[in-house]
């Protein structure tokens, strides 16, 4: 595992193959530049059509993909499986983003896609999190929703996974109310839900386990605030939505990460 994450999570953008492909290249060049980048894995998450022309275009940064189903094969109109986009290059498959959470995606559904995505030889990067901000307190300290939340996104998501498969995975802390508002989690409270998630990691799992599992978080994240998730709430990097569709920006992330390594 390498030792910090900066996964792009480019959801349903661009609107052409050929601004994916430029966004791609762009990346991959301002990444190669990188001299010490081998503790730093970057990963670009393209919607599907765009998954070939942008593998096209990379050779240091990995390929992931957004979503899959937990099927290989077989009639189920409109999906595509982990077994399909192990074939196009993905290395690692984003599951039980809130987004999808939000079309009626659970964490039954959600546990069945990571066996499917660890079938594969895929590494599933989880994301799980609390909805309102109601749950923090006006000290600005979590309550207890967040809590709730996430020991039932995890411990469901996990069940039956065994521990060697478990090595695999990242989970993404992603508040659904930081994401795409501006409003980013405070390193303090990111840094306390870290613990959190390590204890609930370590209630199903060796502490050595438990050890291999980067934790990352997302939610407005940008060149100004990821060295704070790493260096103050000692997260193993970010999973970055609107800032990675600007590929000067994102580079500037991959650089901040850099500088902490
Ligand atoms: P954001 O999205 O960086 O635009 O907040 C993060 C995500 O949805 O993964």
């Amino acid at each position: 595992m390498a030792a910090l994450y900066l996964i792009a999570n480019w959801k349903m953008n661009p609107d052409s193959l050929g601004e994916a492909r430029k966004l791609a290249l762009t990346v991959e060049k301002g990444i190669s530049k990188f001299k010490n980048r081998k503790n730093i894995q970057i990963i670009l998450c393209p919607p599907f059509p765009h998954l070939s022309i942008v593998k096209s275009q990379l050779s240091i940064v990995a390929l992931g993909a957004q979503n899959c189903h937990f099927e290989n094969l077989g009639a189920f109109t409109g999906e595509v499986s982990a077994s399909m986009l192990k074939d196009i290059g993905c290395e690692y498959i984003i599951v039980g983003h809130s987004e999808r959470r939000a079309m009626g995606e659970d964490d039954t559904i959600i546990n069945r896609k990571i066996r499917a995505i660890l079938k594969n030889k895929i590494s599933p990067v989880l994301a799980v999190g609390e909805k309102t901000r109601e749950s923090f307190n006006v000290h600005g300290r979590w309550t207890g929703e967040p809590d709730r939340a996430i020991r039932e996104q995890i411990r469901v998501a996990l069940n039956g996974i065994s521990a060697a498969n478990a090595k695999r995975l990242i989970i993404a802390y992603e508040p659904v109310w930081a994401i795409g508002t501006g409003n980013a989690a405070g390193a303090d409270d990111v840094f306390s839900v870290r613990l959190f998630i390590q204890k609930i990691l370590r209630e199903l799992y060796s502490p050595a386990v438990q050890k291999s599992i980067p934790i990352i978080y997302g939610g407005s994240t940008s060149s100004k605030n990821i060295a704070s998730f790493v260096r103050d709430a000692h997260m193993d990097g970010a999973l970055v939505g609107g800032a990675s569709l600007n590929a000067e920006e994102f580079i500037k992330m991959g650089e901040a990460l850099k500088s902490l390594k």
